[in-house]
C-alpha cells in the first residue's frame, strides 16, 4: 500500500518510531512499532532510541512521552485527540483540594494532566494502581481524577481513599445488562470489565483488569471465549493474538471518539510536516516527571 511505503520512508529518513495504544483503529495498531496499554507505553517510552515518537493515543499519553523525552520530537497525528476524563480535574481544583487535605499524598491516574501530574507525588495506570497505593500504607490518600479506579484500589487493599468524581464517559455507556445478555448466550464465556466501568458493571464481571492485562489473561486462560467490557479497540489486538479464541463485543457504544480521531492519513500528514507536536514546558515537566519516574520505579 503507497501510504504504508511513504510512511515507512519517512520514519527511516526522521529515524521515528510509532507507538500505539491498544484502542486504537485496527489499521493504526497495524501500524505501529509497539501497541500497549498504558504502563507499557510509558515504559517504552523510557527506552527509545529513535529522534521521533509519534505517539498514536491520546494527548495526556503523548505529554507523558514528552516529558520523559524532553530531547525527542514527539508527533500526535490528531491534536485534538483529548481525554475527556484527565480534562475533569484541573491542577487549581488539585491545589485547593490539596488543601482541604492537608497531609494526604497525591496519586494521580496517568490520564491526567501535565499540570496535575506536577501537583502529584506518584502516578499510577490501571495496570499498577493498586501495587502503587501499597507504598502508602497508613496514609491519608488524595486519588485523582478517576473514581471507578480509585475504588476498585481502595475495594481491593480495604482502605479508604479520598476520592475525585472524575470518570470516563465511554466506560460510563458500558452496561451491567451488557454484559449480563451476552452471559446468558454464552454461559462459557469470561466477562473482563476495565477499572474504568462503572461499579454496578464490575460486579457482574469476573476479572477487572487493564487492557495490557487483559490480552495476558486471555493468551494464559484456558477459556475460549471471553466478553470484553472495555473500549473496542483491544478487540482487535485480542483477536490477532488469540485467533482459535471468541471475543464478544460488549456494547456498540463502548468507542472512545477521542481514540478514533487517528488515522493513518493523518500519521502520515504529521511525519511529513513534523507537525503537531507536543512540548511540555519545564518546569511543569520537572516536576510531572518525578511522578511519573516514581511510578515506573515501583512498577
Ligand atoms: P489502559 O490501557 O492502561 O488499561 O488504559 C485505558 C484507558 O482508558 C486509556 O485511556
Ligand atoms: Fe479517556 Fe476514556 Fe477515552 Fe481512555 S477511553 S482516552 S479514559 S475517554
Amino acid at each position: 500500500m503507497k501510504i504504508i511505503d511513504e510512511i515507512n520512508r519517512l520514519k527511516a529518513e526522521q529515524h521515528a518510531i510509532i507507538l500505539a495504544h491498544n484502542y486504537q483503529l485496527p489499521d493504526v495498531q497495524d501500524l505501529a512499532d509497539f501497541t500497549g496499554d498504558s504502563l507499557e507505553l510509558s515504559r517504552k517510552a523510557t527506552e527509545i532510541t529513535a529522534d521521533t515518537i509519534v505517539f498514536c493515543g491520546v494527548y495526556f499519553m503523548a505529554e507523558t512521552a514528552a516529558i520523559l523525552n524532553p530531547d525527542k520530537t514527539v508527533l500526535i497525528p490528531d491534536l485534538h485527540a483529548g481525554c475527556p476524563m484527565a480534562d475533569m480535574i484541573t491542577a487549581g481544583q488539585l491545589r485547593a483540594f490539596k488543601a482541604e487535605h492537608p497531609h494526604a499524598k497525591v496519586v494521580c491516574y496517568v490520564n491526567s494532566t501535565a499540570e496535575v501530574k506536577a501537583e502529584s507525588d506518584c502516578c499510577c495506570t490501571s495496570g499498577n494502581a493498586v501495587n502503587i497505593l501499597r507504598h502508602y500504607e497508613g496514609q491519608d490518600v488524595i486519588f485523582v481524577p478517576d473514581q471507578h479506579l480509585g475504588t476498585v484500589i481502595a475495594e481491593t487493599l480495604g482502605r479508604d481513599l479520598i476520592l475525585w468524581p472524575g470518570y470516563c464517559p465511554t466506560h460510563a455507556r458500558i452496561q451491567p445488562r451488557d454484559i449480563q445478555e451476552l452471559k446468558a448466550a454464552h454461559p462459557d464465556a469470561v466477562a473482563l470489565a476495565h477499572p474504568e466501568c462503572p461499579k454496578p458493571v464490575r460486579m457482574v464481571a469476573d476479572q477487572i483488569l487493564s487492557t495490557g492485562q487483559m490480552c495476558r489473561f486471555a493468551k494464559e486462560s484456558p477459556a475460549m471465549e471471553f466478553i470484553v467490557a472495555t473500549e473496542e479497540g483491544l478487540l482487535h489486538r485480542l483477536r490477532l493474538e488469540n485467533p482459535e479464541k471468541i471475543f464478544h463485543r460488549v456494547s456498540p457504544f463502548a468507542v472512545c471518539p477521542n481514540m478514533k480521531l487517528t488515522t493513518v492519513e493523518k500519521v502520515l500528514f504529521c511525519l511529513r510536516n513534523r507537525a503537531p507536536q507536543v512540548h511540555v514546558e519545564e518546569p511543569i515537566a520537572d516536576r510531572a516527571r518525578r511522578a511519573i519516574h516514581q511510578m515506573l520505579a515501583w512498577s
